[in-house]
Formats: C-alpha cells, structure tokens, sequence
C-alpha cells in the first residue's frame, strides 16, 4: 500500500485521573498550556504537517473539546463590537484550521481501544496518530519527520525520544537495529519495562504513522493487567513481522498529564513571550528565593 497520509486520529476520551481533580469536569486536553488548551497545540501540529482532517476520538464528557473548534458567534459579535480586532482573528482562526470529525469512545478501554474506534472513518487508508495530551515541539513538526520516513521507506513509523533510565518503566521501549542515523528497525517493544530490562531508553511517545492493517491487530490483542487495550501490543505485530521503524525525534516534549512537565510547559511559554519573560524570570527567581533557594 502506497503512503500517504491525510487523517489524523488524536485520542481524548481518557479520564484524566492523573490531573484530577482539575479534571473532573474539564477534559485533560482542555487544560490551558500559557494561552491556548493543550490540544490545539497537537492540532496545530497536524495541521502544519499537512493533515487537515482530524478525528477526535471522544467521550462523553468532551463537548467543549469540539466546541473550541469551532465558531461562537456570539463572542466573535462581543469581540467585533469592542474592537478587539486581534483577539477576534485568534478565536476565529481556530475554528477554520482543521476539519473535525468525532466518534466516541464509549468505554475507556485504552489507547488503542480508543484508536479502534477510529476504524470507520479512516477506512482503509494509512493515517497518524498524534496522542492528544503529548506535546511535542521540534523545528519540523515532528508528525511531518514521522511522515517523510514512512513514505521513503513505505512503513509505518513510530516517534521514539530518549528518556533517562530511571524512567524507562513509565513508557513502552524499543529495541531494534539502527539503519540510518536516529531511525530505527524495531524489534522489540516492552511496555514499562524495569530498568534492568529495558532493551534500550528510546521511549515511544505519542505520534505515529499507520497503515490500516493495525486495525486487525488491535482487534486481536488481549487487554492488559488494568483492562485496558494498548496500542503498542497492536505494534508488537508488525515488530515481529519486521515491519515497523522508529523515528528519534529531536526537539522538547510535556506531557500534560504529568504535573512537572504541564507546569514546565506553561513556564517554557511563558518565558518564550517577549512581553512576560522578564516579568517572569524575575517573579521565578523571587519565589525559588523564597523557597530558600533549592532547586
Ligand atoms: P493517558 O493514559 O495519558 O490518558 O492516555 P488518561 O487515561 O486520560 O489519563 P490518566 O492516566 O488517567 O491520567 C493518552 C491519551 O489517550 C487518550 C487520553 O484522552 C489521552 O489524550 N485515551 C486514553 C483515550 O482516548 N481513551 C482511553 O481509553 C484512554
């Protein structure tokens, strides 16, 4: 089957325990990183990659998830009759980037429960997959550097980023051959592995290019010890079958679900906005201060 990719499959039917009780009633995704919800970083990503229609696997919970995407008159007519002609185009210009589809994920069954279900819409045509609360920032988008690969190599590709050792059991790692610099021929996939028996630190993190065949694979695969589906059980698959490359990806990652990381993401913003970052430099230098200096 030929590569090319023109959907996108971004998960955000999750209960978001980790990030309650924020979450009780907002969706993780919604979750403001310095000015905008933490999803419409991971669609703007797509977005610049190309892939302009999305599929937003959903819960019941999620309404004002699709709603960000799309217009609101009556603010826009608020913003309009104010002058507040900036503001306007930013509330607008969201509504007008992409091409949303939803389908719901009726139980949260896991991630690749969640991609599953995304099987209808994409019918039988390679697509990506960007994790809905994973963040990731590099100079290509890093969805565009997984795109270029699998259609040079026609082969599903997965991102992998290094993580330090100690880290290793909070993700699924690879193992394979490297065949060109950063890219990788898997051969193994452990899911949170133990140090000891990690097969390297390259962590697979949430962007994916995939061809259809996956779907068979997830309808297969046995769910894990908490009931949940994994989608890397899916890939384990296409790893045996020596058919599944791995991209380095270079370039910063948060995942929102992490307090640390969606707390450094606000902080990374914030100092990126000229018109904050002395202001905030300063307000974090006084508090570390306060803190009695430890860091
Ligand atoms: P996570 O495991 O990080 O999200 O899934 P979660 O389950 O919402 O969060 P915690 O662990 O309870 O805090 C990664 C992404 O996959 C989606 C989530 O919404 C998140 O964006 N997801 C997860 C689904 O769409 N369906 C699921 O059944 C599970």
């Amino acid at each position: 089957m030929k590569i090319n990719v023109e959907k996108v499959v971004i998960p955000v039917a999750g209960w978001g325990t980790r990030s309650l009780p924020a979450t009780k009633n907002l969706p993780k995704e919604m979750l403001p990183v310095y000015r905008k919800p933490a999803v419409q970083y991971v669609v703007e990503e797509a977005m610049l990659a190309g892939l302009t229609d999305v599929v937003f696997v959903t819960s019941r919970s999620k309404k004002v998830l699709l709603d960000h995407f799309d217009r609101n008159l009556s603010l826009e007519l608020v913003l309009k009759r104010a002058g507040k002609e900036e503001l306007l185009e930013q509330v607008k210009a969201v509504a007008e980037m992409v091409n949303i589809i939803s389908v719901r994920q009726k139980e949260q069954l896991g991630l690749g429960h969640a991609v599953l279900c995304a099987r209808e819409v994409v019918k039988k045509e390679p697509f990506a997959v960007l994790v809905g609360d994973d963040l990731v920032f590099s100079q290509e988008p890093a969805i565009k550097q997984l795109i270029e690969v699998a259609k040079t190599e026609q082969m599903p590709v997965i991102g992998v980023m290094e993580v330090p050792l100690e880290k290793v059991s909070n993700y699924g790692i690879i193992g394979g051959e490297e065949i060109a610099p950063g890219l990788f021929r898997v051969k193994k996939l452990h899911e949170k592995p133990a140090p000891e028996h990690a097969p390297s630190r390259l962590a697979v993190v949430g962007r994916y290019v995939l061809t259809p065949d996956i779907f068979d694979y997830l309808e297969q695969i046995e769910p894990d010890l908490r009931g949940e589906y994994q989608l890397t059980d899916a890939l384990k698959f296409l790893a045996r079958e020596n058919r599944l490359l791995a991209l380095k990806i270079s370039g910063i990652r948060f995942d929102i679900g992490d307090w640390v990381d969606y707390l450094t993401a606000n902080i990374y913003f914030g100092l990126q906005d000229q018109k904050l970052s002395r202001e905030l430099k300063q307000s974090l230098k006084n508090l570390l201060e306060d803190q009695g200096g430890s860091c």
